[in-house]
């Protein structure tokens, strides 16, 4: 691990928005597009990559110079790993601030979620993300750093149908252990959020991302959350940063229900807003009979039944940083984890790779970050380099970016 950082103008090497040619639009997040980019010069020339661009203007606006810096570590740290996504550049202009990661071409799984029959996926598939996930949740808890923002927007599907834990925003580093340590910063996604998230202090450790990934295998098998109801009546999808009491709504459910376009929108809620957002949490047994009668086995009942528990200290992975009690769950019985750790695992789904993942049409975001990042190349406005942090001024990853494993994802030619 480990990377580049130049301060220099002059540095022969820096690299910039010039040396990346954009292929096509990838997604949206609450402050700028993802494109996929081809590098025009250098070592890597002709590598494709994800390009994160992130509207300067728009992170002043909302104070979330520290969110970007906070992501910037966490991509550096954590992103050196099979299932999490890898962080290549960083580098910025007047304009915006720029990440360069992995390529997952097979776009989110939020995508692949509302495509799906039945708005849900097979459990032998949804245990294979599941996997997937709980292997990179270990893989950040051994570097003491939560992710705090499980949702199937922020798992990528790659060429190769498997996946990449993607958007470091909320993530946090937490010293010096992640079992034991506690994080007291409210942060995430109301229906996929731990319950001791609402409460008072917030606190909570690795074991509130176990609550979450109960939520998406819930979301994953049954195409619904847990507790939607309760959630979505008041401020349907939103995504909660402390620091400045503003939500990111990313759907706004219309009739109370679950709808996800993957569009982004930020408001501003209350304390006692943010409160009426608490989900009721259902005990085991309650969850067991309402789960009655579908159609998923015994054992992913069971998995849901302690993965989804509202006391953190009875929920499944309590009291160790390793995710083993998640791991050897009946669930996963004579799961072939080391197949997925080698990626000889017979992957039931391969994504389409050359459709579009997104609906760039009649979406208001897109059309107010078209026209804000115009407006500031127009202007030409220049802002202070310095402002946003010359330590990750120009960062880049040697050893990442010549690596040759990273072109799995690269479309063939
Ligand atoms: N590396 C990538 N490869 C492919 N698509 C990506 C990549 N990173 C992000 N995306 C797409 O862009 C969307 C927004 O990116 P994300 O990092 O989640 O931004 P935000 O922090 O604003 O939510 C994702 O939901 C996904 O659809
Ligand atoms: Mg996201």
């Amino acid at each position: 691990m480990g990377g580049y950082v130049s301060k220099s103008d002059k540095d022969p090497e820096r690299v910039e928005q010039v040396h990346f040619n954009k292929e096509r639009m990838l997604g949206k997040g609450g402050f700028g597009k993802v494109h996929a980019v081809v590098k025009k010069v250098g070592h890597d020339k002709g590598k494709w990559y994800a390009m994160k661009t992130l509207d300067k203007k728009i992170l002043r606006k909302s104070n979330l110079l520290k969110e970007i810096k906070n992501e910037f570590e966490l991509l550096k740290d954590c992103g050196n790993f099979l299932f999490t996504c890898n962080l290549f550049y960083c580098f910025q202009d007047d304009t915006a601030v720029y990440f360069v990661l992995d390529l997952a071409l097979g776009g989110d799984m939020r995508y692949h979620l509302l495509k799906s029959k039945g708005r849900k996926f097979s459990e032998s598939l949804t245990k294979f993300y599941i996997a997937q996930l709980i292997l990179a949740l270990e893989h950040m808890h051994s570097l003491n750093c939560l992710h705090r923002d499980i949702k199937p927007d922020n798992l990528l599907v790659q060429a190769n149908g498997y996946i990449k834990l993607t958007d470091f925003g909320l993530g946090r580093k937490l010293l010096p252990n992640v079992s034991k340590g506690s994080c007291n910063e409210f942060g995430g996604t109301p229906g996929y959020m731990a319950p001791e998230l609402y409460q008072k202090n917030h606190a909570h450790n690795n074991t509130a991302e176990w609550f979450s990934v109960g939520v998406l295998s819930h979301e994953l098998l049954l195409s619904v959350r847990p507790y939607a109801e309760a959630v979505y009546k008041s401020v349907a999808t939103t995504r909660v940063r402390r620091s400045t009491r503003t939500v990111r709504v990313e759907s706004v459910a219309k009739s109370g229900k679950q709808d996800s376009t993957g569009s982004t929108k930020r408001v501003r809620v209350t304390e006692s807003e943010l409160l009426a957002m608490q989900p009721t949490v259902m005990t085991s047994d309650e969850l067991k009979e309402a789960l009655e009668g579908k159609e998923i086995s015994k054992k992913a009942v069971s998995f849901l039944c302690k993965t989804l528990v509202k006391e953190p200290t009875k929920r499944l992975g309590w009291g160790t940083e390793k995710a083993d009690p998640l791991k050897n769950h009946g669930w996963f019985e004579g799961f072939a984890w080391k197949q997925v750790m080698e990626q000889t695992f017979p992957v039931e789904y391969i994504p389409d790779t050359t459709e579009a993942n997104v609906d760039c049409d009649d979406n208001e975001l897109m059309d107010f970050l078209e026209h804000q990042s115009t407006r500031l190349t127009r202007s030409n406005s220049v802002i202070n380099v310095d402002e946003f942090g010359a330590l990750w001024f120009n960062y880049r990853d040697q050893e990442k970016s010549s690596s040759s494993s990273s072109r799995v994802n690269s479309p063939k030619t």
